[in-house]
């Protein structure tokens, strides 16, 4: 094994349950992944986040774990999580695991045994509080799920807390026996041979120590500023790195980490502080989103997506570490956000991808981001599977809010909108994912529009093949990855423009965000325009349409991108 160095990978989150069906139930497994390993080695990617394929209850798609240290049997055995393991090592890519730990399943024995009596021994694994002065909740929070982030255990008439779903008990990180068992669960899976972790909600585990009520205005969900980057989470993920990663070589951990300053993600990740390598950079994802209304949208401007990416560069490049993305199992495609289903698409896509591997950051690529997949709009509620999803849909239609305008705001941002089926072949039955009905059903042939892997295995001016060779070009050029970043045309509202240093090398990367042709005007840039710029990569074919343009010409020349294009170029000499 030769591993690149982490700083210079990029990364692809595989869903496992929506990637390949290997053992024809419907569900995807272990086994799928294994036929399809070569598809990743092609891609390029040398790291692989795996989502949690750990025995559970499935209440949260596997984020609810029962057994820390059991393959759930829809996944497959431990044996073949290891010939898995073994393929990815030989090609030199690394298997990171999803490591939930802020909460358990309410069905792992630690919780069966801690709801049984007070004075259980694994009473304290878990976070119980007696009924508030009205006998009723202990305080005002309210899970991710909308709903109070508490529920009473008649048992022993106390209430457990869980940020997630009541099925998803949170841990009691202040209780030493507890940090021990989980340490030592770390260990027997990095013994196994695993090269790391994606460190779930891990920036939740320090919970205010009284637990106060929150202000009743304050962001959805109340009580957030009392256990996100919590008093004691240093010290706690010091200790977590001191106990296990430490030991290990190689080992790579990303850690879900929302709501945080740069300071603080400084604090997580400077190497000398032992906590962990990166986090992910999450506040993209806000674009588009109403703050208040999780399940709203709202208008956005490219200039958003300006500020984030040099909040994050001028704050954490080059000293501590974040990876960039654009979509996740929790957080629909943005593509669709960027353009609707114009003559555009397969350009759009394209742009998208573009962004993301020549901005400062790791690039983390969700499944099905490479083939520029929509998100999927099912049409009935009962095709929707993520309990967020239903339990919102439930709510709002009982409030009187009306089907088709919930339906409208679930098809924008259901997390299952980016869940469904990987479509390897068009041409069979649930494209190529399974050979039975899947758990989800793939995505509508009429959204699909054709965009299957067999079809852009064959077409090389496919978005497929455009994440390849952008995978490629970040491999052979460190500018990318180390280089500085300077934004030029800070306030043109389609265009993104900037410009990456390193040593002697300078590039220029042009991003049109707009369906039609878009003038630029260089003359109020600090930028000579009479330098030679030499075209390194776009995203519209040679010959697609005739321009003055060479691959050689001045910058004085570029006037005018077309819609969705995308350009890098070397520039020759630069004076900014
Ligand atoms: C993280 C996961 C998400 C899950 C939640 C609770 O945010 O990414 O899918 O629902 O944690 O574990």
């Amino acid at each position: 094994m030769a591993f690149r160095n982490w700083r210079e990978s990029v990364i692809y989150q595989l869903y496992p349950q929506s990637f390949k069906d290997g053992n024809g139930d419907g569900w995807g497994d272990l086994q799928g992944i294994l036929d399809q390993v070569d598809y990743l080695i092609e891609l390029g990617t040398d790291m692989i986040w795996l989502g949690p394929i750990y025995d559970s209850p499935l209440v949260d798609n596997g984020y609810d774990i029962r057994d820390y240290q059991r393959i759930h049997p829809r996944y497959g055995t431990m044996d073949d999580f290891q010939q898995l393991l073994k393929r990815l090592h030989e090609n030199d890519i690394r298997l990171i695991m999803d490591l939930v730990i802020n909460h358990t399943s309410d069905e792992h024995t630690w919780f069966q045994e801690s709801r049984s009596s007070k004075d259980n021994p694994y009473r304290e694994y878990y976070i119980w509080r007696s009924p508030g002065t009205d006998g009723g909740e202990p305080n005002n929070w309210r899970s991710f799920l909308g709903e109070s982030a508490w529920t009473y255990d008649e048992q022993t008439g106390e209430y457990y807390l869980h940020l997630f779903d009541r099925k998803q008990p949170d841990l009691n990180w202040e209780h030493p026996p507890l940090r021990e068992e989980l340490y030592k669960m770390i260990r027997w899976w990095l013994d196994q041979g695993i090269d790391g972790f994606r460190l779930d909600a891990i920036n939740m585990i320090s919970k205010h120590p009284d637990l106060p009520d929150a202000p009743e205005d304050a962001a959805h969900p109340l009580g957030q500023q009392f256990y996100k980057n919590g008093p004691r989470i240093h010290e706690f993920l010091h200790e977590l790195h001191e106990q296990t990663f430490a030991h290990y070589d190689h080992i790579v951990t990303l850690g879900e980490a929302p709501s945080v300053t740069m300071e603080e993600v400084l604090k997580y990740t400077l190497p000398e502080r032992g906590e962990m390598d990166m986090v992910l950079a999450m506040d993209m994802m806000r674009i588009g989103k109403d703050p208040k209304h999780p399940w709203r949208s709202r208008d956005w401007s490219i200039n958003e997506l300006k500020e984030s990416v040099l909040k994050w560069h001028e704050g954490v490049h080059g000293r501590g570490a974040y990876a960039v993305y654009l979509s996740t199992h929790d957080h629909p495609r943005m593509l669709p956000d960027i353009i609707g289903a114009g003559d555009h698409y397969d350009q759009a896509a394209k742009l998208v991808a573009t962004f993301l591997h020549t901005i400062p950051g790791i690039p983390l690529i969700y499944q099905g981001e490479e083939l520029g997949l929509p998100n999927t709009i099912y049409s009935s509620i009962d095709d929707y599977r993520d309990a967020g999803t239903l339990g919102y849909y439930e709510h709002a239609v009982a409030d009187g809010e009306s089907e088709t305008e919930v339906l409208e705001h679930i098809h924008k941002r259901s997390r299952d909108g980016a869940r469904a089926p990987i479509p390897w072949n068009c041409a069979l039955p649930q494209a190529g994912f399974s050979e039975v009905e899947p758990w989800i059903p793939v995505t509508p042939e009429e959204q699909l529009h054709g965009r299957c892997v067999n079809d852009q295995m064959t077409h090389p001016d496919s978005v497929l093949y455009y994440y390849r060779q952008l995978i490629q070009l970040r491999r052979m050029n460190p500018i990318v990855i180390y280089g500085s970043l300077t934004m030029l045309l800070p306030q043109h509202e389609q265009i993104m423009a900037y410009v990456r240093e390193w040593e002697e090398e300078r590039w220029l990367v042009m991003l049109n965000f707009a369906d039609e042709d878009v003038s630029i005007d260089w003359s109020a840039e600090q930028i000579d325009d009479t330098q030679q710029m030499i075209k390194l990569h776009g995203n519209y074919p040679k010959f697609s349409r005739p321009t003055n343009r060479e691959d050689e010409h001045d910058l004085s020349e570029l006037k005018e991108l077309r819609p969705y294009e995308a350009l890098i170029y070397r520039m020759q000499s630069v004076s900014l």
